[in-house]
Formats: C-alpha cells, sequence, structure tokens
C-alpha cells in the first residue's frame, strides 16, 4: 500500500508509520554519506534524512534550495537535543523531483538574490520569493490566524458580518486622500471606510462588521501608511460611547486570546516578538485635552516644532513617542470638533470635543479610529456644510436620521497595524502579502 500522504505539521499519530510528504528544500547540508535536509510547506518544516545509495544519486548531489520533492520514509522521534522541527526525523527510503519542479541553483537561487543587508524596496520587488522566508511566512499566517479570530469574536458577539462596495462616489475622511477613478464617465472613488454603509445596515440587520480593502492616497511614506490596507469595521447600536469602548477593549482583547489559543501561532507569535504580552484591562483612558497637556509636561513639540496646545493635531511622531513613554494601550478621546471628521458625535456637556476615541499601541501608535455617530439629521447637514461637502451624493446616509435615528457608534481598525504590533513588525509593509504604497502598485 502506498504510505499516507503528510503535511510536515502534522499530528503525532503518524510517528514511527512510513509517510509521503511533499515540499520544498528550505535547508540542505552534506557529511561524508549522509544528506541532511529540512524540508518547507506552509505547514511546519520537517528534517529529511537520506543516507547510502540514496545521498550519491545525481539529484541528490545537484540539489539545489527551494527544489520541489516528493519524500517517502519512517517518520521517527528523536530528542530535543537532535535540533530537529518538532523533534522527528523522516529516513528517506524513496525520493522523486518531478519534472520542473528543480529550482534555480547558481546566479539565479534566491539565496543569491536576496541577503541581510539586500535594501528593503529590493526586498519588496522580489516579494513573491522573500514570502518564503521564515518571518515573512510567520506574518503572514498569523494575519490568517488574526482575521479568523475577529471574525470569531464578533460572532461570539452576534454581529454580523456585510460586504459595503469599494467604488464609490462619497467620501469619509476627507478629500485629500482619494483615489479617484473615472466610472463610465462618472467621478467614482474607491472607498477609504465601508463606515457609512455599516450605519445602514444597522436598521435590519443589527450590529454589523466587515473586514473589508479600504484605499488611501497617502503621499507620505511612513512605517505604517499604505495606499491598500485591511479594514476591519464595526458598528453598533442603541451604545453609548462608554459602551464603545468596553466593547473595543473586548474585542482587542479577545482577538489575541483566541489567535494565541492556537499552540502553532503562539509559537510564530513568540518567535517574532519574544516579549509579547496580552494587555492588561481595562485599558489606559486619556482624553484629548489630558494628552496635550502631557505632551507639553514631556517636552515633546507639535509638527512645526511647537509646543502643543489644544487644538493641534497629535501627529504621528508626537503620538508614537506618548504611546511608547506611557507603554501600555491607550484610549485617546474626546478630540475637538475642527480636527475629526464631519459625522462624529459632539459631547453633550463639552459641544467642542467630540464621542472619539483612537486606540494607541506602543511601538505602532494609532491602530483604531472611532467615535459615535451624529444621529440628528440637523445637525448632520450642518456638518456637511461647515465641511463644504454637498450632502446630495449622500442622501441614502443622511436619510437613516429621518427614518428612525439612534444613538450608534462604532470604529475601524488596521489589520496590518495590528499585525505589526503583535509580530512587531517595523512596517506595516511586511503585514501584508503585497504592499501597496505611494511609489509601489507592483508586484
Ligand atoms: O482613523 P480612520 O481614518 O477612521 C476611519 O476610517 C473611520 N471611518 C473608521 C470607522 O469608524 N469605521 O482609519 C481607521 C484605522 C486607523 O486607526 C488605522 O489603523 C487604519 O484604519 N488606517 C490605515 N492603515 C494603513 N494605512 C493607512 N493609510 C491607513 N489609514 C488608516
Ligand atoms: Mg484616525
Amino acid at each position: 500500500t502506498d504510505p499516507k500522504k503528510v503535511k510536515l505539521g502534522n499530528g503525532t499519530d503518524v510517528l514511527g508509520t512510513r509517510v509521503r510528504v511533499f515540499g520544498r528544500v528550505h535547508r540542505e547540508r552534506r557529511q561524508k554519506e549522509v544528506m541532511f535536509i529540512t524540508l518547507r510547506d506552509g505547514y511546519g518544516l520537517m528534517q529529511v534524512i537520506f543516507t547510502g545509495p540514496l545521498a550519491k544519486t545525481y539529484d541528490a548531489l545537484t540539489l539545489t534550495r527551494e527544489t520541489s520533492m516528493e519524500i517517502c520514509g519512517e517518520l521517527r522521534e528523536v530528542p530535543p537535543g537532535a535540533h530537529a522541527p518538532n523533534n522527528r526525523e523522516l529516513h528517506a527510503d524513496y525520493f522523486k523531483i518531478h519534472k520542473g519542479w528543480k529550482a534555480a541553483g547558481g546566479d539565479d537561487a534566491i539565496t543569491n538574490r536576496v541577503s541581510k543587508d539586500t535594501e528593503h524596496a529590493t526586498l519588496l520587488d522580489l516579494r513573491h520569493l522573500t514570502l518564503r522566508g521564515e518571518t515573512a511566512s510567520k506574518v503572514m499566517i498569523v494575519r490568517d490566524a488574526v482575521e479568523y479570530a475577529f471574525n470569531q469574536v464578533y460572532k461570539e458577539l452576534r454581529m454580523r458580518k456585510v460586504s459595503p462596495p469599494a467604488l464609490v462616489q462619497t467620501q469619509v475622511e476627507g478629500g485629500a486622500t482619494l483615489f479617484k477613478f473615472d466610472y463610465y464617465n462618472e467621478k467614482a472613488f474607491l472607498t477609504q471606510s465601508s463606515q457609512l454603509y455599516l450605519e445602514t445596515c444597522l436598521p435590519s440587520m443589527g450590529d454589523v462588521y466587515c473586514i473589508e480593502k479600504s484605499f488611501r492616497a497617502e503621499k507620505s511614506l511612513t512605517r505604517r501608511h499604505l495606499a491598500e490596507y485591511t479594514h476591519v469595521e464595526a458598528e453598533l447600536d442603541f451604545i453609548t460611547f462608554d459602551d464603545l469602548l468596553d466593547h473595543l477593549e473586548l474585542v482587542i482583547c479577545r482577538v489575541v486570546e483566541i489567535t494565541m489559543s492556537d499552540p502553532t501561532i503562539a509559537k510564530h507569535v513568540m518567535e517574532l516578538n519574544p516579549e509579547f504580552k496580552v494587555p492588561d484591562r481595562p485599558f489606559k483612558r486619556m482624553k484629548y485635552s489630558e494628552a496635550i497637556k502631557w505632551l507639553v509636561e514631556h517636552g515633546i513639540p507639535n509638527e512645526d516644532g511647537e509646543e502643543h496646545k489644544f487644538g493641534d493635531d497629535i501627529a504621528e511622531a508626537a503620538e508614537r513617542r506618548m504611546t511608547d513613554i506611557i507603554n501600555r494601550p491607550v484610549f485617546l478621546t474626546h478630540f475637538p470638533v475642527e480636527i475629526k471628521a464631519f459625522y462624529m458625535q459632539k459631547d453633550k456637556d463639552e459641544p467642542l470635543v467630540t464621542e472619539s476615541v483612537d486606540c494607541l499601541i506602543p511601538g505602532v501608535g494609532e491602530i483604531v479610529g472611532g467615535s459615535m455617530r451624529m444621529y440628528d439629521y440637523d445637525e448632520l447637514m450642518a456638518a456637511f456644510e461647515r465641511e463644504k461637502i454637498d450632502p446630495a451624493a449622500y442622501y441614502w446616509y443622511t436619510d437613516q436620521r429621518k427614518y428612525g435615528s439612534s444613538p450608534h457608534g462604532g470604529y475601524g481598525l488596521g489589520l496590518e497595524r495590528f499585525l505589526a504590533w503583535l509580530c512587531k513588525q517595523h512596517t506595516v509593509r511586511d503585514c501584508c502579502l503585497y504592499p501597496r504604497y505611494f511609489g509601489r502598485c507592483a508586484p
């Protein structure tokens, strides 16, 4: 009978049996009569040993890294001291490199094109190959788990997933970052956020969420801005601002908990980010006005190099320094009306500020932006006017305030930023498959 075909990160049930595996040569080394290779298949690594005639065949002697192989042999347990992945070793008795499976060696080998010193831009030009590297593939595998965890948490909270359009004719976060395009001779944009569409789902579906792409024509090259990013957005009906903060804290912590409950994923995270620990609850809550005072006290200047004053934007550098010093997640709340989006609800007692929140996280800064939504029709129309946005195209949004309005709120979380924090990556560019940012739209 044919040996059982198994993936490399398989369970203990196949130990001691003869198995068939497929994968690519991750590493290889020779010791006199013996050849060791580490095989990789995206599920794990496996040490394979070739001895006797098998190690002396033409294919074995000319083996190049990344070559695909089919291998059969007995899977044996080895002591931890042997440094074999998962403490197991495959003793090969048969292998085959099928037609077309051989990887380029010599000057074309990946390892000759990419080294530790290769420029980041070159690594991204070769993203289709560098994705095979240990760090890149771990981040992508953790990403899959995190996305799954968000879905799971939202299901625990009985929220429903929807899929709003990406091609739109309305803006959400300001005209400066809109990608415009010609839509059958009409002006249209790539969506900046699905928020407005989520709000329209509340009356029919209850609390909703989506995990979709958002697009921003960001012209600054920072380590946390992409032109296309994955946006986890949610909208909750009949809530207070405090409910929104409690919900956010729960979602973030529960996503971490679910992600880390898978031993393979937890191992990847701890290898990428050895100091990682689940954040303590409750998160620190700080009003914007307190943050301004804090920045002044700590001598951290604004973008113009001057002392921060009420009404200033807290720019990326200052925000990051503040978060790193505080060194725990912070809910920064109650931003002034002028520096926030038109749709944000004003605070009842302090009408100069909004019921808004940014969640800041050490190493990254803002990972979430959210708020309560203005739900009074006249107030919303006044906000459109203040922002000089023509409300005509927003009739489907403003109508929500005519047909049974409600106190509601929501938020958007940048998945790549969340991953940059969890996996301790310097830039969000390394937290997506094929990053898009100013100057790059390929591969
Ligand atoms: O703060 P933002 O702009 O808020 C909104 O878009 C709201 N309409 C969301 C909502 O309430 N439904 O964006 C939300 C989050 C940010 O906190 C950040 O994590 C991420 O989206 N983000 C980006 N991530 C990568 N590249 C960019 N250019 C990003 N812009 C925002
Ligand atoms: Mg924001």
